[in-house]
């Protein structure tokens, strides 16, 4: 069988801490999956049994299997009928789809193909950091969700206070836009430390941000000072069905003994705030899309990174691959 390009990454789907003694059911590429820890470690099942069709992840775990509620039968980590109860003489062969799934550093990644290599974690991958593991759902896009992190013009009014002061004060700031296959960034440089309310609590000079946008829905945010790394956060998004955006994330702080610690259990309700302010105007905007006529949005001369973002994710190499570009604005 061959299998579309593309199909054979991993995409994380859930924190391990979220898969305990029940079963959790997610939407994955639209299908209902149940996760579970199984005999093998976690595994991933299409959410229905062969049987009636009824949820698997409404029943419950025996021995690393996943029982149906209805009549009892079972299934193993691979997906195979291991149990109908009653029946006497030899099992039929009955299965249920299984689907890959490994667990990495507190996240759950499940694929529908046969990934090879490892699953991308976050930016801060192997330094000495803390790391806080997140996640969220929000009704909108990937590629909305995606360019709401990394856009740095809407934190002054979506935002305002929190990541940005009071005032509309801006300063002139460099954006060098690069990318290659699969990737690309916006880096600024020139910025004055931000007078938002996180900015004061948790850093020092601003050197550089860098927002990156991976394949296949992987937003990252950089915060660098003179010292070097400050903050950083990588967002794992999936379209979960039509109208939902999942995200499993790391918030990343450099370890910096008893205040590194103390920052970071600071950044979390902070971040928290952040984030609900974000997902307030992408409801908004996916509420509004739905009306006729059907608007393709408007890509303003601020949006440097939307067209890239599409590229990467209908699987061509981003325009700034081949032509890097530098901006100003007044941030
Ligand atoms: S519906 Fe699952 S065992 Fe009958
Ligand atoms: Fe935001």
């Amino acid at each position: 069988m061959s299998e579309r390009r593309g199909e054979a990454y991993w995409q994380a789907v859930a924190l391990s801490a979220d898969i305990g003694r029940r079963p959790k059911r997610i939407l994955f590429d639209g299908a209902p999956v149940v996760l579970f820890r199984a005999a093998q470690g976690v595994a991933a099942l299409f959410d229905r049994c062969p049987h009636r069709l009824v949820e698997l992840s409404t029943g419950k775990i025996v021995g690393g299997e996943i029982e149906c509620p209805y009549h009892g039968w079972r299934y193993d980590g691979e997906g195979r009928c291991t149990a109908i109860p009653g029946h006497v003489g030899a099992m039929p062969h009955y299965r249920v789809r299984r689907y890959a799934a490994i667990e990495r550093d507190g996240v759950v990644f499940v694929s529908s193909g046969t990934p090879q290599g490892e699953p991308y974690l976050h930016c801060m991958q192997g330094r000495d950091i803390i790391v806080r593991r997140v996640r969220s759902s929000t009704q909108s896009t990937v590629i909305d969700a995606a360019e709401n992190i990394l856009d740095a013009t809407h934190t002054h009014f979506t935002h305002k206070g929190l990541l940005r002061g009071l005032t509309s004060k801006r300063h002139l700031v460099r954006v060098e836009v690069t990318g290659g296959e699969g990737w690309v960034e916006a880096s600024y440089t020139g910025e004055e430390r931000q007078q938002g309310l996180i900015s004061r609590l948790l850093e020092g000079e601003r050197a550089r941000t860098i927002g990156r946008f991976r394949h296949p829905g992987i937003a990252e945010l950089e915060y660098w000072g003179k010292e070097g790394l400050v903050l950083a956060t990588t967002f794992h998004l999936r379209q979960a069905d039509e109208r939902t955006v999942e995200g499993v994330g790391w918030l990343i702080g450099r370890r910096q003994g008893l205040l590194g610690e103390l920052k970071a259990l600071a950044f979390k309700p902070l971040f928290n705030v952040a984030l609900q302010q974000d997902r307030r105007v992408l409801k908004s905007a996916s509420d509004n899309a739905r009306f006729a006529p059907q608007a393709l949005p408007v890509i303003g001369p601020l949006d440097f990174l939307r067209r890239d973002i599409a590229a990467i994710m209908e699987g061509r190499v981003p325009p700034a691959a081949s032509e890097p570009q530098v901006h100003e604005i007044e941030l």
